[in-house]
């Protein structure tokens, strides 16, 4: 059988990691796991990991290596056992999740391949993230102006209720973009010599992005 190939989806918040990663879940049948996603439907649940998590996901900082690491490792193995291909998306967001997600990787034997890097200008992350609306119940994610549902306030997939999440306030996402570049951002220094790396700017419309981005599946 042949390994389990992992693909990371990296960039600061709002530059489309969710939204492409819904497109090359479609396009290669493929899973992927949001680390976001998962504090969310935790912080639903109310259990004693989301109500954790909560405190820092409002204030705009990382949720600490101590509860992420393990929760990321439990949901890489459970995907792989019916996936040859994982989407990261949201993981690694420091230096050391870089450094753990290669010892999961060499543990298991999975590969590596790529590190999709999306960049775009603050003043397009803040128009994309002020003006978002998320499904309560399967977490996709539509905008007010770029990608409207059919239905206000109803997830076209779904039928779930739309909603603003708590982090997308001015405050919060002042705070999770002074994260990204102090924490996150260095975490492309670690992959620079890798030959894993490819840098995609994020600033074109989702299906413009998704045609470089699905080039990096086919190689
Ligand atoms: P997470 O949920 O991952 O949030 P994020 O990184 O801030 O990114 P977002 O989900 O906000 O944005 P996105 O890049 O997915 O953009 P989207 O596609 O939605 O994490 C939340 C929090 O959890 C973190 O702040 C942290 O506290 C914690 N956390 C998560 N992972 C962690 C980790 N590993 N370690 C520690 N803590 C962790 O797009 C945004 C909007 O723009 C949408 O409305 C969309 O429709 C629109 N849009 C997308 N692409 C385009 C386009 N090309 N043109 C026009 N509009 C577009
Ligand atoms: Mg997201």
């Amino acid at each position: 059988m042949n390994s389990t190939e992992v693909y990371v989806l990296f960039g600061p918040p709002g530059v489309g990691k969710g939204t492409q990663g819904e497109l090359i879940e479609k396009k290669f049948n493929c899973s992927r796991i949001s680390t976001g996603d998962i504090f969310r439907e935790n912080i639903r649940n109310q259990t004693e990991l989301g109500i954790e998590a909560k405190s820092y996901i409002d204030k705009g900082e990382l949720v600490p290596d101590s509860v992420t690491l393990g929760m990321v490792e439990n949901a890489i193995v459970e995907v792989a056992k019916n996936n040859s291909i994982i989407i990261l998306d949201g993981f690694p967001r420091n230096v050391n999740q870089a450094e753990v997600l290669d010892d999961i990787c060499e543990k298991y034997h999975y590969v590596l391949k790529c590190v999709i890097a999306l960049n775009a200008d603050d003043n397009v992350i803040i128009q994309r993230l002020s003006d978002r609306l998320t499904c309560k119940k399967c977490g996709t994610t539509f905008h007010k102006i770029y990608n409207k549902p059919s239905k206000e306030g109803v997830c076209d997939k779904c039928g779930g209720e739309l909603y603003q999440r708590s982090d997308d306030t001015p405050h919060a996402i002042a705070n999770r973009l002074d994260t990204y570049r102090s924490t996150t951002e260095p975490v492309l220094n670690y992959y620079q010599h890798s030959g894993k790396l490819a840098e995609i700017d994020a600033s074109a419309s989702p299906e413009d992005i998704s045609k470089t981005v699905f080039k990096l599946f086919s190689s």
